[in-house]
């Protein structure tokens, strides 16, 4: 594959160019690149606010060649990471709608496109660590996951959220081919505080653009805080359960992946360490972060316990 690495010395744009234009080259960028999502997405990503609030400034931007051109996305392949984007193109992404249900006092079924209208948008540079040890930063667009949850108004018991990937084979090779033996939909789980939290985000955009398939379009679960599986993709169902829920990874390899799956330096994977990571694209080695920086919003949840 050719590639053109960018000099150290080709600094990011965002570096280069004061806010204001920024965002405006942004908000054209989003009205020229959104064909085929939705319009009600377009009129959002035309008024999407920066928040710097959880920005950890250790790390540039990773290039967007390389955060959309690197992905595990297993329905599609579960080998290949490089091959993912070119096999998404039979994958239908919209019209999208997610079901929300469980215990809940409002449960429904929300158009994707509304509910991205009834939302403030905003973008979020967030660190991304994946638990094989490779690393990015990623300008996300989208919503905190405490707007939807507060939509449903969940009960009193309901202490633990279970989202579920969409599996449609006919349109993801992967999941088609039964390669490597997997057993879709992805699932995935949460606790309702990590939830709940400020840094857990709904994702429908990135680099100012629809969010690519390969990403996990049109919406995905980014927890930065968490290795990168806990982040379902392309997700289609939501349920509020009472007790923790079973998660795709934890039932096939428990000794591997936890329910929790914070970002911890200092607990090494079975096979490998977890105490220095690879950062996208050039894999230059760095040391992980507890909680992969995130420590001041997330530890109190954790109480030194659960990793
Ligand atoms: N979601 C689904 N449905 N299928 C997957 O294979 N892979 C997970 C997570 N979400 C995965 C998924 C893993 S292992 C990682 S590291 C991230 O997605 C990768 O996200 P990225 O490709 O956008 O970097």
């Amino acid at each position: 594959m050719l590639i053109k690495i960018p000099q150290g010395w080709e600094i990011p744009e965002r570096d280069t160019t004061p806010e204001s234009t920024y965002l405006n080259r942004r908000q054209l960028l989003a009205g020229l690149g959104l064909a085929g999502i939705g319009s009600q997405m377009i009129a959002h990503a035309a008024t999407v606010k920066q928040n710097t609030e959880f920005q950890v400034g250790d790390r540039p931007v990773t290039e967007e060649w390389a955060a959309t051109g690197y992905n595990n996305f297993y329905e599609f392949d579960p080998e290949n990471k490089e091959k993912v984007k070119d096999l998404v193109g039979k994958f239908v992404t919209s019209p999208w709608s997610v079901k929300v249900s469980g215990l809940v006092n409002k449960p429904q079924t929300f158009d994707l496109d509304k509910l991205v209208a009834s939302v403030p948008i905003e973008e979020r540079i967030y660190r991304f660590r994946c638990v094989e040890a490779w690393a990015m930063s990623v300008p996300w667009m989208g919503f905190p996951m405490s707007a939807l949850i507060k939509m449903v108004e969940p009960k009193p018991e309901a202490k633990f959220i279970k989202f579920w990937s969409i599996v449609r084979p006919d349109e993801m090779p992967g999941a088609k081919r039964g390669l490597g033996g997997y057993k879709f939909p992805y699932y995935e789980g949460l606790r309702m505080d990590e939830a709940m939290n400020p840094l857990a985000f709904f994702a429908t955009g990135m680099y100012g653009k629809a969010i690519p398939k390969q990403n996990g379009a049109p919406i995905r679960a980014v927890l930065p805080w968490k290795y990168g599986y806990k982040g379902a993709k392309s997700i289609e169902r939501i349920e509020f359960v009472a007790k923790e829920p079973p998660t795709f990874w934890n039932d096939l390899n428990s000794g591997e992946y936890g329910f929790y799956s914070n970002v911890n330096p200092s607990k090494s994977h079975p096979r490998w360490s977890q105490a220095s990571e690879k950062v996208l694209p050039r894999m230059a080695r760095q040391p992980t972060l507890m909680y992969n920086g995130y420590e001041k919003w997330v530890a109190g949840m954790y109480n030194g316990k659960e990793y």
